[in-house]
Parts: structure tokens; C-alpha cells; sequence
């Protein structure tokens, strides 16, 4: 079989896929308040043109897939597209991220279709802060979708984006949340992208500092063994039902590991969510790509994927600085 191997030897078997650019939150550490500049309508992937992607990669050995944004669920008609892409026998897993202020009234459906983990983003659990960071009136909806999602079959995720100066005091509550529920709480090191560049932060909350605190908190810690191409390092409180992570998304401690490609809003084709995207896919399918065709680009793309994030970055030339909205969380 046709395979998608770079010259590492790592072999790329998970899509990161974004829905859409648009989101109804404006996380302050995302966007800023007014929001990011989003591409017009015919500039997003069509879901005939994301699923076909989705085929053909999958019959090159992607067999996870995850559906981010911008916010996946305030795109018109996702639920169905999910419905098609369930039917997809070689995706063993179809997870999804969502900032869970629409996904509420979904749930029991999500339930039927072959969806493995719901990503939950809650970066505070008390509802004026998580306003203030959404810059929304927002967490009483989520929240109820975060019980909700609890309590359905579906495995939950939260992700909470460690913010200095904001939410540093709420680590060890989250990582409470994993004592009687069966979740996966995962802390993640805020990246500078928001959409205007860097963003001051009066500390460095990165994986170290924030495995320190915790820690420093509780006296025994269980490692608990995970994927090797999990992005979080995991670990359980002795007889907690549940598990808490850190990801070292920008100090990039993982990329050896890394078995993933992502595409974003408008089928732009990244290698790493460091460097600035490597081809089109969506003017390639709307030049009348064929099948082999995308085939073939995808395999050579892959094979040039770089050794790690900081070599991304610097083969890039500017400062990354654009939203994750646009990036495709
Ligand atoms: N740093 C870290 N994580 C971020 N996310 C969005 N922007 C950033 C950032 N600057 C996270 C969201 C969500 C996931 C898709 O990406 O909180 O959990
Ligand atoms: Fe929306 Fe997610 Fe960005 Fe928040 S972090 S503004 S929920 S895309």
C-alpha cells in the first residue's frame, strides 16, 4: 500500500482537519476583540471537497481524523458531514474540538455515529473569568455542554489553555475535576498567536512550571503510559477515575513523535502547525486534481515534513503570528 512517510521515518497516519475559520467565542489569547479577518464563503472548503480529501488520505494510511476550527459546530450542516464521514471503515477514529456552546443540543446523535473523544475548551471554571477570557456571556452554556458530555458515552477531553495571570490559580481545581469523573483534563502551554502577534505574559507557564505546581500540590503522582504520538505527557492522583496532561505545544518537546499533518479553513496543507503551509489542496481539487494526482502530492509533501516545530519555524522566515482560528486548532 501507498503509505505517507517523511524522511525521518515517521509515518503520518492523523489529519487535523479545520471546518471553518469562523468562531462565535474571541478568546483573548486566539483573536483579538474585534476578531480575525475571516475569508470569504467560496474560499472555505466545500464538505464534498473535505471529504474527498479525507478518502484519499485515508487510503493513504490516515486512519484518525480531527475536526477543529475556528469553532466546527457554527458551520451550517456539520452534523451531517460528520454523519458521511462516520461512514468512512478505514477512519478508526474521528474526534472532534469544540468550544461546547453549540454542541449541547448534538450530543445524542454524536452518540450514534462512530466518534471517538469530544475536546472540550474550558480554560476556567468560574463564569466571570471565563467571560472575560471568551470575552462572551458564554459559560453557562458550556459548562452545561461539559455535564451533559460527562454523562453521554462519548470520551471527554478538556482543554485548558494555561494563561499567566488568569487561570494559574484554577490548575489544581481542574486537575481535581479527575477525581470522581472519568476525563482527561490537559493543561496546555499558551502559544503566541493571536492573530497580531506576540502576546506579553508576565510568566512563563511551560510544561515544567506547570508540572512543578502540580506536584507540588499533591504527594504521589502515577505516570500513565500513553500513545507515543500523544501530544500531552499523562498522569492519574492515586484512585482519581480520571487523568490530567500536560502538552508542550510551544516548547515542542514531542515532535519526534509526531505522526500528523493538518489542513486548514481553506486547504492550505501544513506539515506543522509551525511552519506557513506548504500547498493549496482546494485550487489543486478545483484545477481537476485527480485522484492519483493528489496522491502523488501528498507523498512528496510529506517527505519533506520538517525534523521539528523550531525548524518549521525558522524555514518559514516570519514570526508565526496569525490566529490558531485560522491555523486550524
Ligand atoms: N495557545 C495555546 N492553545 C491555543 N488554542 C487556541 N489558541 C491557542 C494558543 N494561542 C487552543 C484552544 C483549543 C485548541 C483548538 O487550541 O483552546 O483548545
Ligand atoms: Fe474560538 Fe477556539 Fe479561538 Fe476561542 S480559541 S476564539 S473558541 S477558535
Amino acid at each position: 500500500m501507498q503509505e505517507l512517510k517523511d524522511k525521518f521515518g515517521r509515518k503520518i497516519t492523523y489529519l487535523r482537519l479545520a471546518i471553518t475559520d469562523r468562531c462565535n467565542f474571541r478568546c483573548q489569547y486566539c483573536m483579538p476583540a474585534q476578531g480575525i479577518n475571516i475569508v470569504d464563503r467560496k474560499e472555505l472548503l466545500s464538505y464534498k471537497e473535505m471529504y474527498r480529501i479525507t478518502r484519499v488520505l485515508s487510503e493513504l494510511g490516515v486512519n484518525k481524523v480531527r475536526l477543529t476550527g475556528g469553532e466546527p459546530f457554527v458551520r451550517k450542516d456539520f452534523m451531517n458531514f460528520l454523519e458521511s464521514l462516520s461512514f468512512n471503515e478505514k477512519l478508526e477514529e474521528i474526534n472532534i474540538t469544540t468550544n461546547g456552546a453549540l454542541i449541547s443540543s448534538h450530543i445524542e446523535k454524536l452518540e450514534t455515529l462512530n466518534i471517538n473523544a469530544i475536546n472540550l475548551s474550558i480554560d476556567s471554571l468560574q463564569k466571570e473569568k471565563f467571560d472575560k477570557i471568551t470575552r462572551r456571556t458564554v459559560f453557562k452554556d458550556v459548562y452545561n455542554s461539559f455535564e451533559k458530555l460527562e454523562k453521554s458515552k462519548l470520551k471527554l477531553k478538556l482543554n485548558v489553555v494555561v494563561q499567566s495571570g488568569f487561570n494559574t490559580d484554577e490548575i489544581i481545581d481542574f486537575v481535581e475535576l479527575s477525581k470522581d469523573k472519568n476525563i482527561a483534563v490537559r493543561f496546555i502551554e499558551e502559544m503566541p498567536f493571536n492573530g497580531k502577534g506576540q502576546r506579553d505574559m508576565n510568566e512563563v507557564w511551560n510544561f515544567n512550571k506547570i508540572n512543578a505546581h502540580i506536584k507540588n500540590h499533591y504527594p504521589h503522582i502515577e505516570t500513565v503510559l500513553s500513545k507515543k504520538s500523544s501530544t500531552s505527557l499523562n498522569y492519574r492522583i492515586p484512585n482519581y477515575k480520571g487523568t490530567f496532561g500536560i502538552i508542550p505545544a510551544f516548547t515542542r518537546t514531542i515532535c519526534n513523535d509526531c505522526n500528523r499533518i493538518r489542513i486548514t479553513a481553506t486547504g492550505l496543507f501544513k506539515n506543522c502547525l509551525f511552519d506557513g503551509g506548504v500547498f493549496n489542496v482546494r485550487d489543486f481539487l478545483r484545477n481537476g486534481a485527480s485522484d492519483d494526482e493528489l496522491k502523488e502530492l501528498f507523498i512528496d509533501t510529506v517527505h519533506h515534513k520538517p525534523e521539528n516545530g523550531f525548524i518549521a519555524e525558522a524555514l518559514r522566515g516570519v514570526d508565526v503570528s496569525e490566529s490558531m482560528s485560522t491555523i486550524g486548532g
